[in-house]
């Protein structure tokens, strides 16, 4: 659902990407391949109502086994062309898809956009906060990018929660076509930024990850 080539401002990296596969303390975040449809339909139906709220473009996701395999298969795709990095976010035996988050080259050229979703039933965890902190150190380690921003209606009280937890600082957002059916939501747009690693605050208790 976070559709990369057709948002704001894409733009392609040339040299390295993100790795594919990063383990945090309670995540393995890796390139989905066809093969998790399994995981992944389970995760999407119980939870599509709840991630619809914030990202419109769920209500558009398929729910046959068959179309999410190919899915995430363009998923997979995108990630080996370097033009969107979309991660399941998996539990540590790799059996339950427990979110998503991914790293997205769609702000305009030196900068990445971080978005996520957990699973309904595995909210208020700290999963997100997790995840974030780990694909923000992987996105800061390339070369070509420079700063990370995470993009949020100011109503996503939990989603906006994750970047101030983070250390990411509030800018001034962009002016934004909020028609775009990738837009988040209909309220006001918070748009939060981080540049520099050693701005980044620790995650949930104990962590030190990537
Ligand atoms: C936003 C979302 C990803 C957060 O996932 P999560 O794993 O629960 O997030 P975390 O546990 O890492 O952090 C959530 C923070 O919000 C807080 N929080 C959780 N639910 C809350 C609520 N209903 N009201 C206020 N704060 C809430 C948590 O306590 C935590 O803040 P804290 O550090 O002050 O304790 C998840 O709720 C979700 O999938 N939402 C639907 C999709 C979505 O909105 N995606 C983001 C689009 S920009």
């Amino acid at each position: 659902m976070f559709r990369s080539e057709r948002y704001l401002q894409p733009w392609r990296l040339t040299g390295p990407t993100p790795p594919r596969r990063i383990e945090t303390q309670r995540l393995v975040l890796r390139c989905w391949e066809p093969t998790d449809a399994r995981l992944f339909e389970p995760a999407l139906r119980v939870s599509r109502e709840h991630i619809g709220a914030w990202i419109p473009p769920v209500w558009d996701e398929p729910s046959e086994l068959d179309d999410i395999a190919r899915r995430l298969g363009q998923f997979r795709a995108e990630f080996h062309a370097g033009i969107g990095f979309v991660y399941a976010m998996l539990d540590a035996t790799e059996t339950e898809v427990l979110g998503e988050a991914g790293l997205m080259p769609r702000i305009g050229p030196g900068a990445l956009e971080i978005g996520y979703w957990v699973h309904v039933d595995h909210v208020g965890l700290g999963l997100a906060t997790e995840a974030t902190r780990a694909l923000t150190l992987a996105g800061l380690a390339l070369n070509e990018v420079d700063r990370i921003e995470i993009h949020c209606d100011a109503a996503n009280i939990p989603s906006a929660a994750v970047p101030r937890r983070l250390g990411y600082r509030l800018t001034r957002p962009p002016d934004l076509d909020r028609s775009h059916p990738d837009s988040h939501g209909p309220g006001d747009l918070l748009v939060f930024a981080l540049e520099a690693i050693g701005d980044l605050a620790d995650g949930p208790a104990g962590e030190a990850n990537a």
